[in-house]
């Protein structure tokens, strides 16, 4: 199975889900090869690749250490049904339990981020089994299951939702866009003030769990300041609610720090992680808190829920980023980055906003920057010039703006690499601006 993208600006957010050999689709680059931050096309083309694929590849593509212990771990067993141990388990379990924060101490794996962010849902709701609601933020984006559809932002098309339950989306500061003329902390006062009456007033039956990402990903890059997730967490503490934080995307250094919970010094009950984690295999899972009840035999066992292939990659992957000090890499390339943008900004009209931190990192196209009209069209066109110059941009369908172009690659990218990037995304603002696209 692949996704398809429609690269029509117009359409941005159309993505097709089975693919059809018979279609013969040719509107996407089709992959043959990747090692460290590059990718090779069939006709051996070569991509700097800004995206970590799906700003999962914290770890470059095809590091050694990773494929090596993989090969072994299939040579040894590749499959263990969940009321079995591997090696592999307990040492990932002992691995990440040396890293999770604060009493984060249990741990339960899968194979997907969307599954993951199912698995703490249904834990939270074993926690609190008098609770029927789950409050999300508006904006957010938990995955592609039935219920993490309907827990993410309204999809334009989402044909599931008569099958979904329901979900109260709560609106969320946003410092660049800071509702009615507010400034960013009344925003925040605003937006936790809304959610305490969605929890008093707002909702029939109690709440399970506040569920935000600590970093908005898909949903614009939103990253709220400290004062808004101690607020959050405050709240969940008066009222006797759970604090899930899905960390799938903003886990395993991409922040500078491990978690977006050391990088904010706040403590969820509940954490999701997946993407970085496994060095390019499919893994995901969540930290618990010890204080919780944890699931029983039965309640949440996948068939493929423990893959050791997985495990042994991801065993060595977080080795790697811990041992090679990757967090402290990201923090450098994304200051770096950011310090080159904000130069860039004072010459290139076209940036409306900068975001970080560490190698999450993006900025905003606009057509004005006193209106913050966002322009997909250049955002689009700096995807399609960078393809032809050899890079890939993270783009953003962010629904209804569809202009932000992501900078992340892989945690251990050269900084030379991140220079010619840099170099690229300049020269294309400057061919934009010449030919008077905003
Ligand atoms: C914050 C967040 N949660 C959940 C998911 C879903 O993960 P997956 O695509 O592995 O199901 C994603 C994927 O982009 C994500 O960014």
């Amino acid at each position: 199975m692949t996704i398809m993208v429609d690269r029509d600006i117009a359409e941005i957010g159309k993505t097709s889900f089975i693919h059809d050999p018979r279609e013969g689709d040719r509107s996407k680059i089709t992959l043959a090869k990747a090692e460290g931050s590059y990718v090779w096309d069939e006709s051996g083309k070569k991509y700097l690749d800004f995206t970590s694929q799906a700003w999962s590849n914290n770890l470059g593509a095809g590091d050694p250490r990773v494929i090596e212990a993989a090969i072994a771990q299939t040579r040894a067993l590749t499959h263990a049904r969940p009321t079995f141990n591997t090696p592999a388990l307990l040492e990932l379990t002992a691995l990440l339990r040396s890293i999770t924060p604060g009493d984060l101490n249990r741990i339960g794996y899968c194979l997907h981020g969307s599954s993951a962010v199912e698995m703490a849902m249904k834990l939270a709701f074993k926690n609190k089994p008098d609770a029927k609601h789950i409050l999300v933020l508006q904006d957010a984006y938990h995955g592609r299951s039935i219920t993490t559809m309907a827990a993410s932002w309204p999809h334009p098309k989402n044909p599931f939702s008569a099958i979904s339950p329901t979900f109260h989306r709560v609106p969320h500061p946003d410092a660049y866009r800071p509702r009615l003329g507010l400034t960013v902390d009344q925003d925040v006062d605003l937006c936790l003030q809304l959610m305490e009456d969605t929890i008093t007033k707002g909702v029939d039956g109690g709440v399970a769990a506040i569920m935000v990402e600590p970093i908005m990903g898909n949903g614009g890059h939103i990253v709220h300041p400290k004062r808004y997730h101690q607020g959050l967490r405050d709240i969940c503490d008066r009222h006797g609610i759970l604090l899930i934080w899905d960390e799938i995307q903003s886990g395993f250094g991409r922040t500078g720090e491990m978690f977006a919970a050391d990088w904010y010094g706040i403590q969820p009950d509940i954490m999701t992680f997946g993407k970085g984690v496994g060095g390019g295999f499919p893994l995901a899972g969540i930290f618990a808190s010890d204080k919780l009840e944890h699931f029983e035999g039965g309640e949440d066992q996948l068939t493929f829920g423990h893959f050791p292939v997985a495990m042994a990659a991801a065993v060595a992957c977080v080795k790697a980023i811990i041992g090679d000090n990757l967090c402290a890499n990201a923090r450098k390339l994304g200051d770096y980055a950011t310090e080159r943008l904000q130069e860039m900004s004072a010459r290139r009209k076209l940036i409306g906003d900068i975001r970080g931190p560490a190698l999450f990192v993006s900025c905003e196209l606009v057509k004005d920057r006193e209106t913050k009209e966002p322009s997909p069209r250049a955002a689009g066109e700096v995807f399609r010039r960078g393809l032809e110059k050899g890079v890939i941009f993270g783009e953003s369908r962010y629904l209804g703006l569809g202009n932000l172009i992501k900078i992340k690659p892989p945690l251990d990218c050269s900084m030379e690499d991140m220079a010619t990037a840099l170099d690229v995304f300049d020269a294309i603002l400057g061919e934009l601006e010449a030919e008077g696209i905003s």
